[in-house]
């Protein structure tokens, strides 16, 4: 991979061992960053440059017409020193999936791993050392354009930065079913990463917030019949035995974490299903006892085992996680292979 990128370093680190181990999630920031432009159809050199602000237009691209998308991966460390990325082909793949549906041009496959490499390699001290700690990579790519015509940027700007994380849930999550407001419809951008897709969703989360939730379960956006997905989790259902999860219909964000879970829960024998479920099927599942666990799979929270579902006046609590449950025995492994402690047979790993 590319080690050409002219890096400016900054003069001091703000690494402090609290800030690598203790940060809440997504409010610290490593050392530098990547930028990289795109302008009179082709990309510029890219440049690591110290993390900080950045001066635009108030009439950029994003702020106004929301030309704007975004992806999250992680780096581990690994035994004997070393540290490795998660599936990151899997997140430039879909990072240009999600700009072509928002009409942006592609990125080269060199200028993406290439610069993420080289800035988690610059930053490595940034990991965390601590069990489920990792150096998230989050990817913001955008038009640049400052003028209010509504058409694709004619500029545009890729920017990695890298945060020291925990999981994103500290404990079994509640989620409320949400009937009023739905995330996605089909034709729509529910497929992409999309910044907007996000703004359109925190309405319905700081509502169920307040009613003691952690997030909502979305609902499908034609007959909110169907379950989707959660905040920033694809969800699962161990129902019967088997693992079912629904399926990538062009509503939903195909999770790196669930296509992941799909490969391990059956290698432990566990059978899967990628199919509809709808909330009534969930309802009368754990009503007759056969619905024994629920849980989200994302980057972020790796995978969370929920507590709780509620759907009109109704909770439906799940048992307490053991160390038995497919969630538990799930998040193990794959931790396990991120972390290099459980072989790489699946080659996810890219070592740097
Ligand atoms: C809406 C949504 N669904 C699912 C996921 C899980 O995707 P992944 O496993 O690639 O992180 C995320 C997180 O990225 C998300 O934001």
């Amino acid at each position: 991979m590319s080690t050409s990128i002219p890096i400016t370093r900054i003069s001091q680190s703000r690494l402090t061992k609290a800030l690598r181990e203790n940060s809440e999630f997504g409010a610290t920031f490593s050392d530098h960053m990547l930028v990289a432009d795109w302008e009179g159809g082709s990309w510029k050199q890219p440049l690591i440059v110290p993390f900080g602000p950045l001066s635009f237009s108030p009439a950029l691209t994003p702020f106004h017409y929301g030309q704007a998308i975004f992806e999250g991966f992680k780096a581990h460390r690994i035994p004997n020193g070393g540290m490795a990325l998660f599936r990151p082909r899997e997140n430039f793949v879909r990072l240009n999936r999600s700009a072509a549906r928002l009409a942006m041009p592609e990125i080269p496959e060199a200028l993406f791993l290439g610069g993420v490499t080289e800035l988690v390699r610059l930053d490595r001290t940034w990991i965390p050392h601590r069990e489920g700690g990792a150096l998230y990579v989050r990817p913001t790519y955008f038009g640049v354009d400052d003028t209010l015509l509504v058409r694709p940027a004619n500029r545009f700007r890729l920017i990695v930065m890298t945060c020291p994380v925990g999981p994103y849930f500290a404990q079994p999550i509640r989620l409320l079913a949400e009937e009023r407001f739905v995330r996605a419809f089909p034709g729509g951008t529910g497929d992409s990463k999309a910044a907007g897709n996000y703004a359109g969703g925190l309405l319905a989360a700081r509502l169920a917030q307040e009613k003691g939730f952690h997030n909502v379960l979305w609902l499908d956006g034609v007959e909110r019949r169907y379950v989707e997905e959660s905040g920033v989790m694809n969800v699962f259902f161990v129902l019967d035995g088997k693992a079912i999860t629904p399926p990538l219909a062009g509503t939903i964000l195909p999770g790196v974490t669930r296509d992941s879970a799909l490969t391990l829960l059956r290698e432990m024998g566990i059978p899967v299903e990628e199919r509809q479920i709808s909330i009534d099927e969930v309802l009368s599942a754990h009503a007759a006892g056969k619905l024994t666990e629920a849980f989200g799979a994302g980057t972020a929270a790796i995978v969370a085992p929920i507590a709780c579902i509620h759907y009109r006046e109704r909770d439906l609590q799940f048992p307490s996680v053991s160390n038995s449950s497919v969630a538990a025995r799930l998040r193990a492994r794959l931790v396990a292979i991120q972390t290099g402690r459980d072989p790489d047979t699946h080659k996810w790993l890219m070592l740097i």
